[in-house]
């Protein structure tokens, strides 16, 4: 089978697209990253695809504060197919996607979001679990749709939030699922494995 052909779009330090990185270099995704976008002109993210030698652009979105719309849209979506993307994979980046993007790339743009969703959409998610006394936290790869954290799950990863955590602690156990999550769900779209039955999405298994 042909790489998948992965474009990434982060506002951060990107250790979720290193993760991805890393996966693809020990081959254990067979997937190629043909670019990495970001909205942030400085942002970690695209030192680290500079460094693994992956097509780095910064690309404003500007006027927006909070979501892809507009030109900024129409710039990314000419970016995206300039390098034949296939599929999108958001690792931190803190824009709502609307409709162009996700009507060009139909189910095929995946988000990270730091909590066992529907429970805690929204931003700090691990401190809202921390702070409601829930006992279990974790991570979701879902399907991007029209809503904020609403869409398909595709991986779903728990931890511990233990007694004694901080915020800070109980984020980076959560990250180091987020770490096996984001490479395991491309995973199954790369061995063409999803199926969709209503909101649930069905992993054909070897
Ligand atoms: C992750 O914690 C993810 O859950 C959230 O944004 C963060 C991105 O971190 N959506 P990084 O830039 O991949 O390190």
């Amino acid at each position: 089978m042909q790489p998948l052909k992965v474009a990434i779009l982060g506002s951060g330090k990107g250790s979720n697209c290193q993760s991805i990185i890393d996966a693809i270099k020990a081959g254990t995704l067979n997937a190629r990253i043909v670019c990495v976008i970001s909205d942030v002109e400085n942002a970690l993210i695209l030192d680290r695809a500079k460094k693994n030698n992956i097509p780095a652009e910064y690309l404003s979105a500007a006027p927006f504060k909070t979501k892809l719309d507009g030109e900024a849209e129409r710039n990314y979506l000419a970016v995206l197919r300039k390098y034949g993307a296939e599929i999108i994979v958001l690792a931190g980046f803190m824009r709502i996607i609307k409709k162009n993007l996700l009507q060009a790339f139909a189910g095929r743009i995946l988000n990270i979001h730091p909590a066992l969703l529907p429970a805690f959409p929204g931003v700090e998610s691990w401190k809202q679990a921390m702070d409601y006394g829930a006992k279990v936290a974790g991570c979701t790869v879902h399907i991007v749709d029209e809503g904020t954290d609403t869409g398909p799950i595709l991986v779903q990863k728990a931890v511990p939030i233990l007694e004694n955590d901080t915020a800070e602690i109980l984020h980076a156990r959560i990250q180091a699922e987020e770490h096996k999550a984001y490479p395991e769900a491309l995973r199954f779209f790369s061995e063409n494995r999803i199926s969709m039955e209503g909101r649930r999405v069905k992993i054909k298994m070897d």
